[in-house]
């Protein structure tokens, strides 16, 4: 059974000089922006630009103190969420919010009211309609009736764009707003999504479309709106505009900005050496990698480049040699940190950061039983200040260094663990997919300390699937195939064109 969408007509809500501001902050300043029917909008915008805010104001979540909201000419009510619903808005919020103790298909229905007969809530019709909205989301498999809670952040995602698409036998929804739905889902969760996006423009419905993912917006988006700083910067179609403009609208930089100059490839010597390594995922892997050098890794998918990274912090049971310094490198974690090697895991979430601590702690903690046994312990005002270093050094943007980590935007989470991996003042750094779901500002700050970082001499290994970052960082680029070291090169002439064939090649270099 599927849940039929008719956008029902051509509406038109626009947003005039609307503002918002939070204490100092000027969340959304005289924002000027019209939503049609039957076309995908993107707003982009780097972190706190105030795209979050736009939309809880929309939503009837958040009242505006300046501007209005008018749908098709009238007043849209502020402050009242039940009445933009039934003006035919839906919201896909940032924020996940499953409500503990209810089963998926309540928290689907949370907005909606439940199928009643003779009075009574018919919980068969309200798992139905769950079900049947999770099929058109390509999911067979989420139980409607168990507890939301126990579903991981993809799921609980895939349930709330679900619960979206009930439908409540009223007039049909004619806006969809989706404020970053793809950040916590797998790419073929993404792709049943974009189908289902496409099946709302084609049935007359619009999107507002949020997402830092730029080849989403390319992909998806008809109109492309630039907030920065609370302000609108532009509307543009997308056929007038391109990666580079959004960038630099965005940012108020150009993307060759984005990286900091290489100078002549001047390195010193080898610090970490390899040698016929072999772990799980990785077979025969030889390289050096020497002080003041950025070395990329690259390839297919799970090519054996996050196994590298494993294999060498001592992860992953390991064959072959590894030197540090001319030293055996130790082959168990906490001995290779103590030789100075850090390392960036690539989720942040699950396996670098503790979510419930704060700033300090998260920097702190890994290196005090160093310290301790240095007979070195650092008191909590030390410990402080240490942290307020490493962060200015970061360019971390957080209200305190007490704050807890769950608060913090995906940049300044990896602004933290950049920060711990600083604090034990490494000679290696293992970097996977450093900048992944980060923001552009955030992006080119980590960028500007990696590359501040191997001019301090550190040797960098940076892993990652983003090919323009590599193309802009590295001195050297190693490309992975099945587990091999099939191509090490010199990053001079290459284009995302031509390493991308190199993942396909057979190989010159071992
Ligand atoms: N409830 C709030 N209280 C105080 N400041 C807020 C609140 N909501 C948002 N802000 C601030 O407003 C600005 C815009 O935030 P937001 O709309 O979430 O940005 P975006 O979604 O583009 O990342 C940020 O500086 C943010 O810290
Ligand atoms: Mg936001």
């Amino acid at each position: 059974m599927s849940v039929p969408i008719d956008a029902g007509g051509a509406h038109e809500l626009r947003l005039e000089g609307l503002g918002r501001q939070f204490g100092a902050v000027r969340a959304l300043d005289s924002v000027d922006l019209v939503l049609r029917a039957g076309e995908v909008h993107a707003l982009m915008g780097e972190n706190g630009a105030g795209k979050s805010t736009l939309i809880r104001c929309l939503a009837g979540l958040e009242r505006p103190d300046a501007g209005r909201i008018l749908l098709d000419g009238l007043p849209l009510p502020s402050g009242h969420p039940a009445a933009v619903r039934a003006a035919g808005l839906r919201f896909i919020h940032q924020e996940l919010h499953a409500v503990r103790g209810l089963s998926v298909a309540e928290n689907m229905f949370l907005d909606h009211p439940y199928p009643r007969r003779a009075g009574l809530v018919n919980w068969r019709a309200v798992n139905r309609a769950a079900q049947a909205a999770l099929s058109r989301l390509g999911v067979d498999d989420l139980d409607p009736r168990q507890p939301m809670t126990g579903l991981g952040p993809g799921d609980q995602m895939i349930a709330r764009i679900a619960g979206t698409l009930i439908d409540e036998g009223g007039a049909p929804p004619w806006l969809y707003v989706m404020d970053e739905p793809t950040a916590a889902l797998t790419g073929a969760e993404s792709e049943r999504l974009f189908a289902v996006i496409g099946e709302m423009i084609a049935a007359g419905a619009g999107v507002l479309y949020v997402s830092h993912r730029m080849p989403e917006v390319l992909r998806l988006s008809d109109r492309v709106t630039v907030l920065r700083d609370g302000r609108h910067i532009s509307t543009r179609p997308l056929g007038e505009t391109g990666q580079e403009r959004i960038i630099h609208e965005m940012t108020g930089r150009d993307l060759s900005a984005l990286f900091p100059p290489r100078d002549a490839l001047q390195h010193g010597d080898t610090v970490l050496g390899v040698r016929g390594l072999a772990a799980p995922g990785i077979r025969d892997v030889s390289f050096d990698l020497r002080a003041g050098e950025i070395l990329g890794v690259v390839g297919l998918a799970g090519a054996g480049q996050g196994a590298l990274l494993r294999a060498l912090i001592g992860a992953a049971p390991r064959r072959g040699m590894v030197t540090l310094d001319g030293q055996p490198l130790s082959a168990t974690p906490a001995g290779a940190w103590a030789q100075g090697l850090a390392y960036v895991p690539p989720e942040r979430r699950s396996q670098g950061l503790m979510l419930g601590r704060s700033i300090t702690e998260n920097v702190a903690l890994p290196h005090l039983e160093r310290m301790a046994r240095g007979r070195f312990f650092l008191n909590r005002r030390q410990q402080a200040r240490r942290t307020g270093d490493l962060g200015a050094k970061v360019r971390l943007k957080a209200a305190t260094l007490s704050q807890g980590c769950s608060q913090l935007s995906g940049g300044n989470q990896q602004k933290v663990l950049f920060a711990r991996a600083l604090a034990g003042a490494p000679r290696v750094l293992l970097l996977d997919e450093p900048t992944r779901g980060v923001d552009i500002g955030a992006k080119s700050d980590l960028y500007r300390l990696i590359r501040q970082l191997a001019d301090d001499g550190v040797a960098v290994l940076l892993a990652s699937s983003d090919l323009p970052e590599v193309l802009g960082l590295a001195d050297r680029i190693a490309v992975m195939q099945e587990g091999r070291l099939t191509h090490l090169k010199e990053n001079s002439g290459m284009t995302e064109a031509s390493l991308l064939a190199s993942f396909y090649d057979s190989g010159d270099a071992a």
